[in-house]
């Protein structure tokens, strides 16, 4: 029966597979804001798999380090959305269940990208004195991976505060051929190497306001150059 059927997993879960032969959803399928008509290509993730998927990681990250007491540390501005859903699953699943997960949340910013591009330069905004996380387990919850350079930056930075353990959660986890190799220890989705936007993924800012993550089209990437 259904020897056709791949399980990508070999024994960890590394995340949803989002082959490169995936063309999307057509845009007619789903509601978005009139204002990105013309400037998306496809409903890449709808909304809806992202939440059963966020459930299902927040059910992964109970089992793992229920019963300790966590720092979640949202890396802004994209990963706020992923963040805010996953605490609130764990939060649920706090709620009806014998074990608990005590958390508190902060933030850190870090700015990398300019139009679709990677810059050298990662700039790390706000909370650089990171002291509170000294002896203390922490969740680092991040909306996109894909060479690994910035959580590499980021673990190096997180490191010299001296936590007791680090984990760390990405939505998606991008196939790049310059990949550091460094990845989340809990992944929502691998996805081909294509610039997607929604989710709180920006594009120079725009598209943050859009539920589904979405392929951005060419006369998209036009409309919002900087
Ligand atoms: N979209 C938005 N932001 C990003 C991406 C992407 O595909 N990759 C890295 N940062
Ligand atoms: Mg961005």
């Amino acid at each position: 029966m259904a020897e056709d059927l791949t399980i990508q997993t070999g024994g960890k879960d590394g995340g949803i597979v989002i082959n490169d032969d995936w063309p999307g959803y057509s845009l007619e399928l789903f509601n978005y804001p009139k204002h990105y008509s013309g400037d998306l290509e496809c409903v890449y993730i709808p909304h809806g798999v992202i939440m059963d998927r966020t459930e299902r990681l927040a059910r992964n990250i109970m089992g793992d380090l229920g019963d300790h007491d966590i720092v979640v540390l949202c890396v802004l501005k994209a990963g706020y959305q992923f963040c805010a859903d996953l605490v609130e699953r764990i939060k649920a699943l706090s709620r009806n269940s014998d074990h608990t997960l005590p958390m508190s949340v902060n933030f850190i910013r870090l700015k990398s990208y300019v139009n679709d591009q990677s810059t050298e330069d990662l700039h790390i905004v706000g909370a650089e004195d990171l002291s509170f996380l000294t002896g203390k387990n922490v969740l680092i919850v991040e909306a996109i991976v894909d060479t690994g350079k910035t959580m590499k930056t980021l673990l190096k930075h997180v490191e010299a505060f001296r936590p007791k353990m680090i984990k760390v959660a990405g939505l998606l986890v991008k196939r790049v051929p310059n990949s550091s190799g460094c990845l989340p220890d809990y992944v929502g989705f691998e996805i081909p190497n294509r610039f997607v936007v929604g989710y709180a993924l920006d594009y120079n800012e725009y598209f943050r306001d859009l539920n589904h993550i979405c392929v951005i089209s060419e006369s998209g990437k036009l409309k919002y150059k900087v």
